[in-house]
Order: C-alpha cells, then sequence, then structure tokens
C-alpha cells in the first residue's frame, strides 16, 4: 500500500510502531517510502486522508476536523457518539463495510470473511484435542479410524472458506445453506467430496447430532443472525463436541452463543465447547492487514489521486462508502439506526 501511494507522488506518514502488532517493523515501512511520525495525533493533524482499520476511539475525536477525508471501518449504527463527532466536526468519512459493488458484494467485507472461515477450522481443530478441552478427535482420522464429521451452517464465503480447509485436512463435511443456487455452486466446486443439504429444522437436527465440529456461518444481510441452533440440538451432540459460531458478530446462529474473546475465547453448554470470537481476523493480523491491503489498495489509490468527490464520481462503488459528509450523515440505515436526519450524498456533493 506504502510503496503503491509513494510511487504515485504521495507523501505518506506512518506512526511509529503502528504495525508492530502484524508483524511490520518501522523500517519496512520507510523501506516502502513511508516517514515515520512520534504518535497518532500528528498523523491525524498532517494528514488530507487518514487510513485505519478500527473506528476512532473518544480519544481520538478531539482530532477530527473539517474536510479530513477518513477512511476505516466504522460500523456507525450502534455508536451514536462517534457519529455525532464526524458530523459535528465535518469530517468526510467512507466506510470500508458499505462499500457496495454492483453486483451486490461488500468487497471489504470478504477478506475478513475468508480469514475467519479458514480460521474457523483450525480453531475447531485444535479444540477437539483433549488437552485443549475437546473430545481427542483427529480432524483427519487415519487409515482405519474415520474422519472427523464437520457440519458447515451457511456456505457463503466463511463458509466455503471452511469447507475448504476442512476437506483438505481430510474431515467428512456437510453443508447446509437455504440457498439452492449455492448449494448447486458448491456441488459443482467440491463434486463428491462434500454433502450438501437444503436448510430446514430437521436436517439441521440430524446433521448437528452426529458432528464433532459445527461452524455457523450463516448471514441475513442488515439483519441479525437467525437462532437456527436450539439448545435441545447442542444438547444432542456427544460431549467435547465444537461448535464455532462465526455470526457471532451478527448476534450468532446458536441459541447458546456468546460472545467471546481472544484472552477468554471458549465456554460449555451442555459439555459441548463454544468458541464465539466476534473479531476472528485479530489473531492473525499479519495475514489479515494485507488481506485487508489488497482489497482497500483500489478505492484508496482513487482517494489520494482524485479526492473524494472525483473519486465517487468515477467509483459508484465508493460513493456507497460516504458515511458523513460535510457535517450530514450520509447512510440511510446509520440515520434510521439512530433516528436521525440523513442527506444522499449526491445531493449534498
Ligand atoms: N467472527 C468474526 O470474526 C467474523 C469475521 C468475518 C465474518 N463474520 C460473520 O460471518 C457470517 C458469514 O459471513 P459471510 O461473509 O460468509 O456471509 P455470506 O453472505 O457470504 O454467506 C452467508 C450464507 O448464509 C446463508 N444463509 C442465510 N440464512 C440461512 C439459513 N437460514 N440457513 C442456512 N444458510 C443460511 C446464505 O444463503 C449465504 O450463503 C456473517 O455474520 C459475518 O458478519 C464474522
Amino acid at each position: 500500500m506504502i510503496t503503491a501511494l509513494h510511487e504515485r507522488g504521495h507523501r505518506v506518514l506512518v506512526e511509529t510502531q503502528a504495525g508492530i502488532g502484524s508483524s511490520i517493523t518501522d523500517e519496512e515501512y520507510v523501506e516502502a517510502g513511508a516517514t515515520i511520525v512520534a504518535c497518532a495525533a500528528e498523523v491525524w493533524n498532517k494528514a488530507d486522508l487518514v487510513v485505519k482499520v478500527k473506528e476512532p476511539q473518544p480519544s481520538e475525536y478531539g482530532l477530527f476536523r473539517a474536510g479530513l477525508i477518513l477512511f476505516t471501518y466504522l460500523h456507525l449504527a450502534p455508536l451514536p457518539d462517534l457519529t455525532d463527532a464526524l458530523v459535528e466536526s465535518g469530517v468526510n468519512s467512507v466506510a470500508y463495510e458499505t462499500i457496495r459493488e454492483t453486483d451486490g458484494s461488500l468487497p471489504l467485507l470478504t477478506p475478513m470473511s475468508e480469514v475467519a472461515g479458514r480460521m474457523a477450522v483450525q480453531v475447531g481443530a485444535q479444540y477437539l484435542e483433549r488437552p485443549n478441552g475437546g473430545r481427542g478427535i483427529l480432524l483427519g482420522g487415519i487409515p482405519g479410524v474415520a474422519p472427523a464429521n464437520v457440519l458447515v451452517i451457511g456456505g457463503g464465503v466463511v463458509g466455503h472458506n471452511a469447507a475448504k480447509i476442512a476437506c483438505g485436512l481430510g474431515a467428512n463435511v456437510t453443508i447446509i445453506d437455504r440457498n439452492l443456487n449455492r448449494l448447486r455452486e458448491l456441488d459443482d466446486i467440491y463434486s463428491n467430496s462434500i454433502l450438501t443439504l437444503a436448510s430446514n429444522s430437521y436436517t439441521l437436527r440430524e446433521s448437528i447430532r452426529i458432528s464433532d465440529l459445527v461452524i455457523g456461518a450463516v448471514l441475513i444481510p442488515g439483519a441479525s443472525a437467525p437462532k437456527l441452533v436450539r439448545r435441545d440440538m447442542i444438547a444432542s451432540m456427544k460431549r467435547g463436541s465444537v461448535v464455532v459460531d462465526v455470526a457471532i458478530d451478527q448476534g450468532g446462529c446458536f441459541e447458546t452463543s456468546r460472545a467471546t474473546t481472544h484472552t477468554d475465547p471458549i465456554y460449555y453448554v451442555d459439555g459441548v465447547l463454544h468458541y464465539c470470537v466476534s473479531n476472528m481476523p485479530a489473531a492473525v493480523p499479519h495475514t489479515s492487514t494485507f488481506g485487508l491491503t489488497n482489497a482497500t489498495i483500489p478505492y484508496l489509490l482513487l482517494l489520494a489521486d482524485r479526492g473524494l468527490e472525483a473519486a465517487c464520481l468515477n467509483s459508484k462503488a465508493l460513493a456507497e462508502g460516504v458515511n458523513t459528509y460535510q457535517g450530514h450523515i450520509t447512510y440511510q440505515a446509520v440515520a434510521e439506526s439512530q433516528n436521525k436526519l440523513w442527506k444522499a450524498f449526491a445531493a449534498v456533493a
């Protein structure tokens, strides 16, 4: 990212040690063309465009100023204080999560789903090991001993990536989805190496009962995850089985799910180990940083090269990302969730 910006003549300021969590040193940033500055405040004060990963924290609100472009994940709907701070200061904010391409895809959410899907199997395999609290099953089995049964509920980006890794490790994999066309695609991709089932309470109940690892990966865009898996279904699983509810960031799709953290990731219900970490990609920040950057860079270069208004004229997807502009909320769902007024970006710009 730094190299691409530097080569196009932009000056890139990086807070010292900003990349340490992702195993990227200040020296590597300098080599790529960045200038290291002493603190985040200096970046906020000197830059025209601030790029982050997470939404600004309250300690940063005082650094907002009119006309500054902020490009990051914002998830403003449940954050009225941050929304007010952006509007009152006149920051023009572009939220990664609302950039939407014309085919309906959300390109800046996809890499995080890819990470979480692949990680779900890795985590599941680890917790199935006896010393980690599971029933002591090797996902792929060995010659003469059956592999584990892995059930993936929801065959979208997370589910597809989870199935790929579970298949690769030699597990018996089933994917359940309510979208039959999606199941047809998955069937074409995996041929006979996975079982696809239509989503209903019968297939769920029967599949869960015999599964060693269940991965929850459903999404209904704009809504809380449906509680597809009832507690009695969890109770029917073998003791020491594992459930990984990736959909926990939307409330979770198991009745027994509650959000956990990387420092305290698991708990048991009816003898079944639950892993429900709502920001799984944070455990692999090196991979996640590069994955996210690959996806943000085309939009970032447009913003840096042309400025917000011209960039949005060029990219309808980017225009959909504008959440606040010149003192107005410009994203309808954010305004509605906070009972506030909004104006379309095109009407203000
Ligand atoms: N915990 C984390 O760190 C983390 C990271 C990334 C994504 N996520 C979450 O993972 C979830 C899945 O994301 P995604 O990118 O794969 O979404 P996606 O839209 O690509 O896929 C969701 C799938 O769920 C299916 N579905 C919807 N209702 C269903 C039902 N009743 N039964 C079976 N299938 C159903 C859809 O048909 C779709 O195929 C989302 O909630 C997302 O926010 C969590």
